[in-house]
C-alpha cells in the first residue's frame, strides 16, 4: 500500500483558491540527476495544479523552487550562488523562495542557509517532496519560515499530478534509495534505503504513458537490478524480479524503446542479460558504471567487484547479447589512487570501447568514509589524469563515431534541433544524436536513416 497523499490533495486546491485570479508564476531550478528530474516534475505537477504558471524569467517568478543535488561539490556552489540572485528578486516582489533536494538532507547544508541565507521561505528534504502543497500553504497562511525533512526513509507516494518535460520520451521511478554505500558516495545519506514502487503501479504509470503517446521509457532507480531484492517486496504481482519487469514492460504496446539506469555490475545477474537480449525494445547500450578500472580502489570504494570480474561481464554480455554497446561513470583521482591505479582505468576504458563516459573528478564529500581517508590526492594530479582519460575518451568516440558513417540508423525523431530549427534532431538506439533534414510530421517516429557523415558531438543522417 502507498501512503494516503488526500491531505495533500486537499491542500493543493486549498491554494489555488488563495491563488485564483493571480495570474502568478514559478521557476523550478533542477540541479541533479534523472531521478531528481522526475522529482521536479512531480513538483511540476503539483505546483501548475496549484495555480502557478512556468516561466523562465527569475524576474516575474512569485515562486522559487530549487530541486538541489549534492553528489559533488559543485551543486554546493551552483546553489549558494544563485541564492544571492534570488534573494534580489525577493526584495522586489515577495517571491517565495523553496528549496528541496538531497542537498537538504544534509544537516551542515540546512544549518550554513539557517545561518547565511535566512531569507528562505522553506526548505523540504527527499523523504517529503509530496508534501509541497502543505508545506506552501502553511506558509501562506501563517507566514512563518518551514522546515520539513525527515530523517527516516519516505514512504512510496503513489498518485501525485506531474507534469513532464517531454511527450516523446518519459522517465519512470521504479526503486528510491540505495544500500551500497559506496565509500565515496553521499546518495544512501541522502535518499535513504532502496525501497521498491509495486510492479503494477509502474506497469500502469507506462501503460498510461503509451496511451498518450511517449515512445520511450527510461526505468529509474540509484540500483535497478536490485528492483524488488531488498525492503518490502510483498506484493501481488507476477513480477519478481528486475529481470520480470523489462519483459513486462516490453509488452507494453506503444512502447517503442525502454532505456534504464543504473544497473550495478555486481548484481548483474543471467536473468536480467537474458531479459535484455529476448526484449526487443530494450536498448543495446548498456549503462554500466566502472568507477575505477584498478580492483584495489575498487576495493576501498566498496565497489565489490574486481577489473576482472567487471571485463568478464562485458564479456559474457557481447557473446549473449548481439551488438551490445556501453557507457560508463568513472571517477578519478580517489584516495589513494596511485600511477598503476589509474592506468588500470585507462586499460579498462581502452578494452571496452565505451560509447560514452561520464568523467568526474573525485569530491570529497562530508559524512562519506572516502573523506576521512587520509591518502587524498592533491588537486593538480586529479586534474592530470582527468585530462589524460578525457584525452583516451574522446580519441575513441571519435574513432567509434566514423564506424557510423554509412551505416543505417534507427532514429527516434525528438523534434527541431535547438540550434537550427530547420533540422529535426533523435538518437539512435545507442543513444547517439543525429541530425537530419526532414518534416515536421516525423517527430515522434522511428525512421530510418543513413549516417553521411560524423561531428564530435553528432552525426549527420539523411532519410533513406
Ligand atoms: N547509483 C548510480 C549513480 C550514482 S551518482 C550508480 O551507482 O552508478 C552518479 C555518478 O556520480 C556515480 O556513478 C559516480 O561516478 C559519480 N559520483 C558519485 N559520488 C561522487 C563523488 N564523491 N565524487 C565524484 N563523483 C562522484
Ligand atoms: Fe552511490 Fe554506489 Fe549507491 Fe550508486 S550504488 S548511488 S554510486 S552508493
Ligand atoms: Fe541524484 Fe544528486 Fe541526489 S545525483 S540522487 S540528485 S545527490
Amino acid at each position: 500500500m502507498s501512503l494516503d497523499i488526500s491531505n495533500e490533495l486537499e491542500c493543493i486546491e486549498k491554494v489555488k483558491k488563495i491563488n485564483e485570479g493571480k495570474n502568478l508564476k514559478y521557476l523550478i531550478l533542477t540541479m541533479g540527476c534523472q531521478l531528481n528530474e522526475n522529482d521536479s516534475e512531480k513538483l511540476c505537477g503539483m505546483i501548475e495544479k496549484m495555480g502557478y504558471s512556468k516561466t523562465e524569467n527569475l524576474e516575474e517568478a512569485d515562486l522559487v523552487v530549487f530541486n538541489t543535488c549534492c553528489v559533488r561539490e559543485n551543486a554546493e556552489d551552483k546553489l549558494f550562488g544563485k541564492l544571492g540572485e534570488v534573494k534580489k528578486v525577493k526584495e522586489k516582489r515577495g517571491t517565495i523562495i523553496a528549496i528541496g533536494g538531497c542537498m537538504m538532507q544534509e544537516k551542515h547544508i540546512v544549518d550554513k542557509l539557517k545561518q547565511s541565507y535566512p531569507f528562505f521561505d522553506i526548505v523540504f528534504g527527499t523523504h517529503t517532496l509530496h508534501q509541497f502543497p502543505s508545506d506552501l500553504y502553511t506558509k501562506l497562511i501563517e507566514n512563518k519560515r518551514i522546515e520539513d525533512i525527515l530523517d527516516i526513509d519516505g514512504e512510496i507516494i503513489e498518485g501525485l499530478p506531474i507534469k513532464r518535460n517531454d511527450n516523446i520520451k518519459a522517465s519512470v521511478t521504479i526503486m528510491n534509495g540505495c544500500n551500497n554505500f559506496c565509500t565515496y558516495c553521499i546518495v544512501p545519506y541522502v535518499r535513504g534505503r532502496e525501497r521498491s514502487r509495486n510492479p503494477e503501479d509502474i506497469l500502469k504509470e507506462v501503460t498510461e504513458l503509451a496511451n498518450q503517446g511517449y515512445k520511450e521509457i527510461t526505468l529509474l532507480g540509484q540500483n535497478v537490478n536490485s528492483y524488488l531484492r531488498s525492503g518490502n517486496t510483498d506484493f501481488n504481482s507476477n513480477v519478481k524480479s528486475f529481470a520480470d519487469l523489462l519483459r513486462e514492460v516490453n509488452k507494453i504496446e506503444g512502447i517503442e524503446r525502454i532505456r534504464f539506469v543504473s544497473p550495478h555490475p555486481k548484481d548483474f545477474t543471467d536473468d536480467v542479460i537474458e531479459a535484455i537480449r529476448d526484449c526487443d525494445k530494450v536498448c543495446k547500450i548498456i549503462h554500466l558504471p566502472l568507477q575505477s578500472g584498478s580492483s584495489n580502489v575498487l576495493k576501498t570504494m566498496n565497489r565489490k567487484y574486481t577489473k576482472e570480474q567487471y571485463l568478464e561481464l562485458v564479456k559474457k554480455m557481447k557473446e549473449r547479447i548481439p551488438n551490445i554497446v556501453f557507457s560508463t561513470d568513472i571517477i578519478v583521482g580517489f584516495p589513494g589512487e596511485t600511477e598503476e591505479d589509474f592506468e588500470d582505468t585507462l586499460d579498462v576504458v581502452e578494452k571496452v570501447h565505451f560509447e560514452q563516459v561520464y568523467m568526474f573528478i573525485y569530491s570529497r564529500r562530508v559524512g562519506t568514509p572516502g573523506d576521512r581517508m587520509e591518502n587524498q590526492i592533491p588537486e593538480e594530479i586529479k586534474h592530470e589524469r582527468f585530462d589524460r582519460l578525457k584525452a583516451l575518451v574522446e580519441s575513441q568516440i571519435e574513432e567509434n563515431n566514423k564506424k557510423y558513417v554509412g551505416t543505417k540508423q534507427k532514429v527516434l525523431v525528438e523534434g527541431f534541433s535547438k540550434t537550427n530549427s530547420n533540422i529535426l534532431t533523435g538518437r539512435t538506439d545507442s543513444n547517439k544524436v543525429v541530425n537530419f533534414d526532414g518534416n515536421e510530421e516525423l517527430i515522434g517516429n522511428v525512421v530510418e536513416l543513413e549516417i553521411v557523415s560524423e561531428h564530435m558531438w553528432y552525426l549527420k543522417g539523411k532519410i533513406i
